[in-house]
């Protein structure tokens, strides 16, 4: 029997029993580069091996982070979104986008989505929202966008504005496997004032290390992809691409003062972000 493409799980669910600790995972290896701890031995071997090839990739890993958080803090606070369809979550890491997004509106409803079953092991973490809000986790798999929006239409009203964001995704998704497929189901169903938040690597300003990082991950066993700017701009077909435009991570709209929002060290961060909003 195939499997639904959708759970909309507990924590306790049946996911939990399938983590392969044989092989690196990407939630984990991220979660390593954060200093998480749900993350193992074969996470922190190839996280070791990204480091011995570029010692900056927890910063990066920590810019793009920041990048979520003032992505959010924005769009709850300047745009005034209030639902928010997160892909991609990744292992609970405080603050999660739900806490940014009801912290400036309590009623903010929030659905997370990721296809690896160590995020759903966590996913509690990321159910404890505000008592007038709402939050949901999804187990499911980005390259089936009309599964998800089954879904998360039980939670968000598409016929209102919502965030997607996609941060530190689409790189694992090829453009042959469907990123741009993907990324245009989804757009589609979304309602005008609607706003896509995008950040994935690129080669652009370290080809080397990126490339040797690359084959670091497909060693490994994960696909991932570098994009240059223009292939990014892709992602935003159709949208107002906000100032400043597609850049790095770490130059979205910084805010030095704002506790510790600068990137943390030298050199550039592999990642561009961008955000675009639908007409
Ligand atoms: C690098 S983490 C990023 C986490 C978080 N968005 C952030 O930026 O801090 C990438 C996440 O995407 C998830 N992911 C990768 N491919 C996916 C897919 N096809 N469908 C759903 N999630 C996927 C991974 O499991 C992982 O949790």
């Amino acid at each position: 029997m195939t499997e639904p493409a959708v759970h909309r799980t507990h924590p306790t669910g049946p996911g939990v029993t399938r983590i392969d600790t044989t092989r690196p995972h990407p939630a984990r290896v991220y979660d390593w580069f954060l200093g998480g701890k749900d993350n193992y031995p074969v996470d922190e071997a190839l996280g070791k091996q990204i480091m011995s090839i570029d010692a900056g990739a927890p910063r990066a890993a920590r810019a793009n982070r920041r990048f979520m958080q003032r992505a959010t803090r924005r769009l709850a606070r300047e745009a005034g979104i209030r639902q928010f369809l997160d892909i991609g979550t990744g292992i609970p890491t405080e603050p999660n986008l739900h806490q940014i997004a009801q912290s400036f509106a309590p009623d903010a409803r929030v659905v997370y989505v990721d296809n690896d079953p160590i995020v759903l092991a966590h996913a509690e973490a990321l159910l404890r929202g505000t008592p007038e809000g709402v939050t949901e986790y999804l187990q499911a798999d980005a390259r089936e966008p009309a599964a998800i929006l089954e879904q998360a239409r039980r939670i968000l009203d598409f016929d209102r504005p919502v965030a997607l964001s996609l941060i530190a995704l689409l790189h694992f998704v090829a453009d042959e496997d469907g990123a741009h497929e993907l990324v245009d189901t989804l757009v589609e169903a979304l309602a005008p004032g609607s706003c896509l938040v995008v950040s994935a690597m690129t080669a652009d300003f370290e080809p080397e290390n990126v490339q040797r990082g690359i084959a670091a991950y497909a060693a490994g066993g994960v696909t991932l992809v570098a994009r240059s700017q223009a292939e990014m701009g892709r992602f935003f077909k159709g949208l107002e691409v906000l100032d400043p435009g597609v850049v790095s991570v770490a130059d979205w709209h910084p805010e030095p003062d704002a506790g510790g929002d600068a990137p943390d060290g030298p050199g550039p961060v592999s990642l561009y972000g961008g955000v675009g909003r639908k007409p």
